[in-house]
């Protein structure tokens, strides 16, 4: 990440926090009120993994949706509900509105962002695609709307590698952007040739290659779970790497009782509870060298509460916390997120 870019991230930072604590009544009226106010707006929610389980377990309770961002992405395309409330971060939110731009979306706090998002300006991305003609414009779901404009396809974690490969196949050379982990993560993978912006995310670089090999020595029999946001040094321990969803699949269908996770600790909730036997451990962000910045946990997903859902449920009028975005951008940005979940389909079917 540039200079400038980690001073954003750090200003950011200064700024978060977590949701204020409540009592178990309080909680409890909550998420009553959050669930009449669900049908009274005909709205869904529209959940990440790494949000607070409670959030979690509301969206689910409720017919809407805990996934990754791809699923979040469909979901939110396909759900009739004519109000979404996107528990995650500011891209997800956007990616929601431009797939669904009749639809009202919100979000608990606009503030939720993302480190790749930041680190991942307009002005300086078009300049360095303007650098690259010859090359195919390959964009992380996790950038703004504007970004998004600027590239010939959007693509999430859980169909990089096989996005690539079909791209490489067509004779293409990338231009990746905003995560060089994934970028060359997905390089090493295909072969292809992929030039990377230098963008991270501050949650996922902190994980630790040593630490985790003295973890891993300390549970022989785990296997290790990584998520392709780490850096190389990390996935190249790892037994699966993948998107989140690719790794709650790994902690169910796999014959461990133990599983040494390297992503954001939210995804608990979901692995504990599709295998309530198994026992999950979080990979260390400690040791040399680390700043602990996050702590496995992105301080902008810890940002979406129970409070302030209901306080964006309860403005009837307000759009302090609806999302929009520039409808010349939109009509850009959809056709690279078109062609992303065409994609995605075409992998599934
Ligand atoms: P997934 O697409 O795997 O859900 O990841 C999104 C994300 O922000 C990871 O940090
Ligand atoms: Fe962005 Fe990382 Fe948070 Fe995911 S975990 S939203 S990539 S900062």
């Amino acid at each position: 990440m540039t200079v400038q870019a980690q001073e954003i991230v750090r200003a950011h930072l200064a700024g978060t926090g977590e949701q204020p604590e409540l009592t178990e009544d309080q909680r409890s009226l909550y998420r009553q009120r959050i669930k009449q106010r669900l049908q009274e707006r005909d709205a869904v929610l529209v959940a990440h993994y790494y949000t607070d389980p409670e959030i979690q377990a509301l969206a689910e309770e409720t017919g809407g949706c805990v996934a990754d961002s791809l699923e979040m992405a469909r979901f939110g395309r396909d759900h009739p509900a004519s109000t979404l409330i996107v528990e995650g971060v500011r891209f997800m939110g956007e990616t929601a509105k431009i797939l669904s731009p009749e639809k009202r979306v919100f979000m608990p706090t606009l503030e939720a962002t993302c480190s790749l998002d930041i680190g991942c300006p307009e002005d300086d991305f078009a300049a360095f695609c303007d650098q690259h003609p010859d090359r195919t414009v390959v964009v992380y779901a996790n950038t703004s709307a504007a970004v998004k404009a600027r590239a010939d396809w959007v693509v999430t974690s859980s169909i990089a590698v096989e996005l690539i490969e079909h791209l490489d196949q067509r004779g293409e050379k990338i231009l990746w952007a905003p995560d060089k982990h994934l970028g060359s993560y997905v390089r090493d993978k295909t072969g292809a040739d992929v030039l990377c912006w230098d963008g991270a995310c501050i949650v996922h670089e902190e994980f630790k290659a040593q630490g985790l090999l003295d973890l891993k020595a300390a549970h022989p029999g785990a296997a290790v779970l990584v998520h392709p946001e780490s850096p190389a040094s990390v996935v190249e321990i790892a037994d699966v790497v993948g998107s989140t969803s690719q790794l709650i699949k790994a902690a169910t269908e796999m014959g461990n009782d133990t599983f040494i996770v390297a992503t954001d600790k939210g995804i608990f909730y979901k692995m504990q509870q599709l295998a309530p036997n198994k026992t999950f451990v979080e990979a260390p962000t400690g040791g040399s060298g680390a700043q602990c910045r996050s702590c496995a946990h992105c301080p902008w997903m810890a940002m979406n509460g129970l409070e302030n859902t209901l306080a964006v449920l309860e403005d009837d009028n307000g759009r302090g916390q609806e999302i929009f975005v520039d409808p010349t951008l939109a009509e850009q940005a959809m056709k690279p997120l078109d062609r992303m979940l065409d994609f995605g389909a075409r992998l599934k079917g």
